[in-house]
């Protein structure tokens, strides 16, 4: 028996698809398939893995096409790769391993200049040279500790900011030009395409989880919309304190931030809020009079891996100009070892490989940790993965390579 990597065609999608819900242990709608062939899934960049004795697909894979925002505002393609699976039943013969490296190689063939992925299981993706890039929090808290102590709307300012609930077609209608403003200013989001905005505003009772249907509010301020949040309710009746959960809130000024949450924590018959992958540098937690009410669970959202290292690190800017040589090993990647230059000029990198010594030596999944500005190297050097050779050599990888905001990945693929 071997395993040997196909293509996805309409003729083997569905057998793909219901490998795929398998692998993580579901069962799949008839429907579900239909969604996503209609409005996610694209074939020619899907892979099957088939044990050529049943043949049956016993693997699978595949990317999602995004643009990337990275620190200054650039966004570059990126292959985010989904779909990751082998059966039980053929674990540890490589089939994984072969379909990520069929993955990349086709990413790199079609101009993909970085790939990304969220892990069900942490430990997967460093040996293909990922590092966790992003992180966020899921948050918890009882409405009635919802007080704010501070907030950029002062009582004097005449800000007309205001919500007002819409229903799911005008959701539909509203939401992603607010996702795009977003997305534009926020490292580390990716764009959603039309198709990908039905698919993830799907509602269907099988979707719901026992909770209500989605509600959608917009933020509006000066005639712009600056704000949404779509949440479920789950209670039980009338009367019952329930819990209010917000599935996506997305906020492109402080005022609108500050508006939607001040409208969030403000319900009746609410006994708590929960919300999932909340920024990393969440403003809300400096706004409340009792901060420590607001439980925040961390998780790692989006891995990275440069798939072309010199134009990932020419896309984004720096806080600090200057010459920096980073050498890279790699034990997966052998063809990108070696000592890359840094030339630094008005924020703006200029990126050669030299065969001068290095100032700081890393793997690529390290340089891609920090590459989009949350994860400081100072912990790195101090884990033991980042090794600071010369005098001075970390100040100046932080001061560059830091930025003011943490990136944020709002979409889950
Ligand atoms: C994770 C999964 C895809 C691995 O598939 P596989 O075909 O057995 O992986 P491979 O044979 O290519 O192994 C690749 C490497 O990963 C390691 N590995 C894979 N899964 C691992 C696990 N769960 N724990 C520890 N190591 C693991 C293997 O030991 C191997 O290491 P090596 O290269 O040092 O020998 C498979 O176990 C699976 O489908 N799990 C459930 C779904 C899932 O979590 N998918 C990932 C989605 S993000």
């Amino acid at each position: 028996m071997t395993i040997e990597l196909r293509s996805v065609t309409d003729d083997n999608f569905v057998e793909w698809r219901e490998a795929v819900r398998h692998g993580f242990g579901q069962q799949v709608h008839p429907d579900d398939i239909a969604r996503l062939r209609n409005d996610r899934a694209e074939l020619d960049r899907l892979v099957a893995a088939v044990d050529t004795g049943s043949e049956r697909i016993v693997g699978t894979g595949g990317a999602d096409s995004y643009s990337l925002a990275v620190p200054g505002g650039a966004t570059v393609p990126m292959a985010g790769v989904a779909y990751m699976t082998t059966s039980v039943t053929h674990r540890r013969q490589g089939a994984f391993s072969n379909m990520m490296t069929q993955i990349h190689d086709a990413a790199r063939d079609r101009g993909d200049i970085i790939s990304g992925l969220w892990a069900s299981q942490s430990h997967l993706y460093s040996r293909f040279d990922y590092g966790l890039a992003v992180n966020s929090y899921d948050w918890e808290i009882d409405p009635s500790f919802g007080a704010f102590t501070h907030s950029p709307i002062s009582p004097d300012d005449e800000s007309d900011a205001h919500v007002y609930f819409v229903d799911a077609d005008e959701a539909a209608a509203m939401l992603p030009g607010i996702y795009e403003q977003m997305h534009h200013d926020t490292a580390g989001s990716v764009d959603r395409n039309a198709g990908r905005w039905r698919y993830e505003l799907f509602d269907d009772e099988r979707v719901r989880g026992g909770a209500s249907a989605l509600f959608f509010a917009i933020c509006e301020e000066g005639g712009e919309q600056t704000g949404y949040v779509a949440y479920r309710m789950r209670r039980l009746g009338d009367s019952d304190m329930g819990t209010l959960e917000i599935v996506e809130q997305v906020s492109v000024t402080d005022t609108a931030h500050a508006t939607m949450w001040r409208f969030l924590l403000n319900f009746d018959l609410v006994g708590k809020i929960t919300a999932i992958n909340r920024p990393a540098d969440d403003p809300l937690w400096w706004m409340l009079s009792d901060p420590r009410r607001l439980n925040r669970i961390s998780h790692d959202a989006l891995w990275i891996r440069l798939l072309d290292i010199p134009k990932a690190l020419e896309a984004r800017t720096y806080n600090a100009n200057g010459r920096l040589k980073v050498g890279l090993v790699s034990e997966s990647q052998p063809a990108v070892a070696g000592t890359y230059v840094l030339d630094i000029d008005d924020s703006q990198a200029s990126v050669k490989k030299t065969t001068d010594k290095p100032d700081v030596v890393m793997t690529p999944a390290d340089l891609s940790a920090i590459y989009l500005g949350g994860v400081t190297p100072g912990p790195l050097v101090e884990a033991g993965r980042i090794d600071a050779i010369t005098t001075g050599s970390l100040a100046k990888l932080h001061g560059m390579f830091t930025t003011d905001s943490a990136p944020w990945c709002a979409h889950y693929f």
